[in-house]
């Protein structure tokens, strides 16, 4: 294992020695588990560290933060614990721990337990293996079901027979990983993984573990690649039964993401961006608004986000047929463009193939949406204005000159203000 480790960054690799003096210290074995090893393996990047410990994780979780200096926040119901360092790096802790599933898709109940148990109530084969934190000769691999086999035959296995009854969302799971890794789900799985799906075990989980596994799919670096998998081995009907996203579907996905890395070249500096949301908006543009309103309910979606997807929803017709026209002001095309969100603006541009829309919102992300005034409510207070609502009138028509090209510096501005004022007072 150490030929792995020693590829990674030194921050992590410092993580790691620290984790492994926390371990000596309290005497508790400490191991690295889940999609860490898996994507170590792998020599894919993944700094997500999970940690397993043998005794408490609790106990672990705090010595290790009171060393790092980093936040903690303890979840004592689960007998876990998040740290979260200064660069944003999450390291999640828990103790080893078994799990029995009362019924089909309910939530387990959790009790201590050994590795092997810990490992053995995981997923599929290639999350089950665990990488010992300790001094360089004791870094050793704990794989008791094959998954290092697996991932070197690249293939997604469950553990057991009922693994998918037992968690109907490993369905999703299973999907996401083949497709990240272009593996294949092995036949016997796939084979369970069919007679879940025709039990409509899907249905059965709780709304807000299917979102949360839908928008994984949705976050993947290929989503048109997820769904399409999703729909031809299971569909979207746990989401609802009109929702059948087709060939025009996938080909928007594959516009979604030119257009996102267009974007994130004009917007450098990391603007937020629900990237998920857009695909998400894409297929709910695909049904009407009962549904869709329906849908955003049950999945339990944040009040913005759903927002987000109605106004694109109902306004889309009407913007882009109006956006599509030639000769628009750029004042014009600013007051259609600014009340949108950029995901939204994002969808648009890939949605419609006309020339012109696509100019006024390449201009709209460069140009106009960067402009702002030299003049503040100070100067319209010193020129006597009383404040209230007729600043944000006088705002927007000075915007508008700006963007129009009549007014550019700050005198320029000063004068139209007082022409402004004395028409208002008139
Ligand atoms: N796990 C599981 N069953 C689930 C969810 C998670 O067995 N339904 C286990 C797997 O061992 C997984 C680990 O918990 O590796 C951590 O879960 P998560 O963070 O969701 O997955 P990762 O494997 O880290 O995947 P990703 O790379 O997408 O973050």
């Amino acid at each position: 294992m150490r030929e792995y480790l020693k590829k990674l960054p030194k921050e992590i690799k410092s993580l790691i020695s620290i984790a492994g003096k926390v371990s000596q210290e309290t005497k508790m074995p400490a191991y690295l588990v889940g999609g860490f090893v898996r994507d170590l393996i792998l020599g894919v990047k993944n700094f997500d560290l999970d940690i397993t410990v043998g005794g408490s994780g609790i106990l672990f979780a705090e010595k290790f933060a009171r060393r790092l200096k980093s936040e903690l926040n303890i979840h004592e119901r689960f007998g876990t614990a998040t740290l979260i360092l200064k660069n944003g790096t999450k390291i999640d802790i828990a103790t080893t721990r078994k799990e029995r599933y009362p019924n089909c898709a309910a939530l387990p109940v959790v009790t201590l337990g050994s590795l092997s148990e810990d490992l053995l109530r995981r997923d599929f084969t290639i999350n089950a293996m665990a990488l010992k934190i300790g001094c360089d000769s004791d870094q050793q691999l704990v794989d008791p079901s094959g998954g290092k086999d697996d991932l070197s035959r690249k293939q997604i296995r469950v553990l057991h027979d009922l693994s998918f009854q037992d968690d109907p969302t490993r369905i999703l799971r299973a999907i996401r990983f083949e497709q990240r890794y272009n593996f294949k789900i092995e036949p016997s799985t796939l084979k369970l993984l069919n007679e879940a799906v025709s039990l409509s075990l899907l249905s059965k989980v709780s709304a807000h573990r299917l979102r949360d596994d839908l928008i994984l799919m949705l976050k993947e670096d290929n989503p048109a690649k997820q769904i399409k998998r999703l729909m031809s081995l299971a569909s979207l009907s746990f989401i609802s039964s009109k929702l059948k996203p087709d060939k025009s579907t996938y080909g928007l996905f594959k516009a979604i993401g030119r257009e996102v890395s267009r974007f994130k070249k004009i917007f450098p500096s990391n603007r937020k961006l629900d990237v998920w949301l857009i695909y998400f908006t894409a297929l709910m543009a695909l049904l009407g608004k009962a549904e869709i309103n329906k849908i955003t309910r049950s999945l339990a979606l944040r009040k913005g986000e759903e927002k987000r997807i109605m106004s694109y929803c109902q306004m889309r017709k009407k913007i882009i047929s109006q956006l599509s026209a030639k000769d628009l002001t750029a004042a014009r095309i600013f007051s259609l463009l600014k009340p949108l969100s950029f995901e939204a603006i994002i969808l648009l541009n890939a949605t419609s193939r006309n020339k012109n829309l696509k100019k006024h919102i390449t201009d709209f992300l460069k140009i106009y949406h960067g402009v702002r005034l030299h003049v503040s409510g100070k100067d319209l207070h010193s020129l006597g204005i009383i404040p209230g609502p007729v600043y944000q009138k006088i705002f927007a028509k000075v915007l508008t000159a700006k963007l129009n090209g009549r007014v550019t510096t700050y005198q320029d501005e000063l004068v139209l203000i007082k022409k402004i004022n004395r028409s208002e007072r008139e």
